[in-house]
């Protein structure tokens, strides 16, 4: 049998139950939940499914060893007893991060300095010669989380982090990370058949992730990981998870996803994202569409369907759109008259914006945006439950 070993998971907050579910579906076992991560256990081929497959987290961490301590100096000779050369040599670089929670360490810095000299010097003993320090790009990755007893070493699987799927080419405004994205269209029941409009789309973000899911596109695709770089990784097994995912790739999908931004600019590059995604036949036959709208004046594309979005928050808005409050209450009444039988999900960091739209949330559920708290509300536009539209009025 695969050995099976233990790993943590790094997600953002409110997305734990979303990432248990992928992992479980990677093949994972003893599946635990904590604030922002994941603990689980698993094969080498578990791991690199989920650093492949995994549309929500953000780094995924292979546990190495843990140790009570005391001091700086505990730490140094966990770090000299640890067996790091077999799973990297003293040929490649390293990058150590370290992270504390109620620890009673009086110097990080120090710590971590510690934990390199460990390191350095029992390749030193058994191998005379010693990895060097590269902080911009390390071949391992290393993390020790301290808390007010132990000491746990981690590798990094992943390098750069999980959300950077490698099509990104422009920002945009404030963009959503990609894995929050993905989170946001799960926590919606977002589905393929279900039509989608992003009327606040900025870089593309939602749409794109949405389109690449329904095309059955792992994330991890066109990216590298760090685990590529450990000694005992398996490149055979590696090209068949590759293999497969790529297999699973649809580019027929049976999709209608419309996204729009007040500005010409940005929708031009989300277009040029979303080309660079791989997305450039759902773009040809319009299953996906990235134009020029004001929010407050979108269509609906069908009879019912999902609205996801983040609008500006306040200092975000486009200077077009008066401020953000009058406007998020024509945008409602635009949802209103226009998208009757359709459900509209909304991302903000504004909690007066049910208030503001004049609507009532049927759901609201706390997420960060980064280090901003958030809520994403859920909107029911009932049918015939509006009266006096100003089309009938007018
Ligand atoms: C927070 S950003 C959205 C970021 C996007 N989710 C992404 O991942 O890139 C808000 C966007 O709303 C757009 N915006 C502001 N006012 C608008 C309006 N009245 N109608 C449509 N878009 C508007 C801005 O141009 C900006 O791109």
């Amino acid at each position: 049998m695969a050995k099976k070993t233990s790993f943590y998971a790094i997600c953002p907050l409110g997305l734990e139950s979303l990432i248990v579910e992928e992992l479980r579906a990677c093949g994972a076992s003893e599946v635990k939940a904590a604030r922002g991560g994941v603990f689980f256990s698993g094969s080498q081929a578990c791991a690199m499914r989920a650093c492949l497959n995994s549309r929500i987290a953000s780094r995924i961490l292979m546990r190495l060893a843990a140790s009570d301590y005391y001091d700086a100096e505990d730490i140094y000779n966990f770090a000299c007893r640890t067996r790091w050369e077999e799973h990297f040599g003293p040929g490649q670089s390293i990058r150590i991060d370290i992270n504390a929670h109620r620890s009673p360490l009086r110097s990080l810095d120090f710590a971590l300095l510690r934990i390199k000299d460990g390191i350095c010097d029992r390749f030193n003993h058994f191998m005379q010669t010693r990895p060097n320090v590269d902080r911009a790009h390390p071949d391992i990755r290393i993390f020790a989380f301290v808390d007010a007893r132990y000491c746990t070493f981690y590798l990094d699987l992943c390098g750069e982090a999980l959300f950077k799927r490698g099509w990104r080419r422009d920002k945009g405004e404030a963009p959503l990370k990609e894995n929050l994205a993905s989170g946001l269209l799960m926590l919606a029941g977002w589905t393929p058949d279900k039509p989608l409009v992003d009327p606040f789309c900025g870089s593309g973000t939602i749409a794109i992730e949405a389109a690449r899911a329904a095309c059955g596109m792992a994330p991890g695709l066109s990216r590298a990981f760090l685990f590529e770089n450990f000694s005992d990784f398996d490149r055979d097994l590696w090209l068949e998870i590759k293999d497969d995912a790529r297999s699973c790739v649809n580019l027929h999908a049976d999709v209608r996803i419309a996204a729009s931004d007040i500005s010409s600019i940005v929708v031009g590059k989300a277009e040029e994202n979303a080309r660079a995604a791989g997305l450039g036949a759902l773009l040809e036959d319009g299953r996906l569409t990235f134009s020029q709208c004001d929010a407050r004046s979108v269509a609906a594309p069908a009879a019912e369907g999902l609205v996801i979005a983040n609008p500006p928050y306040g200092e975000q808005s486009n200077p077009k759109s008066a401020s953000v409050a009058s406007m998020m209450k024509n945008v409602s009444d635009n949802l209103k008259h226009n998208f009757p039988g359709w459900t509209a999900w909304l991302l903000t960091s504004d909690r007066n914006l049910p208030r503001q739209m004049r609507l009532s949330e049927s759901r609201k559920i706390p997420l960060f945006n980064g280090p901003l708290e958030c809520r994403f509300f859920r909107f029911d536009m009932v049918r015939g439950s509006f009266r006096g539209s100003p089309q009938k009025a007018s």
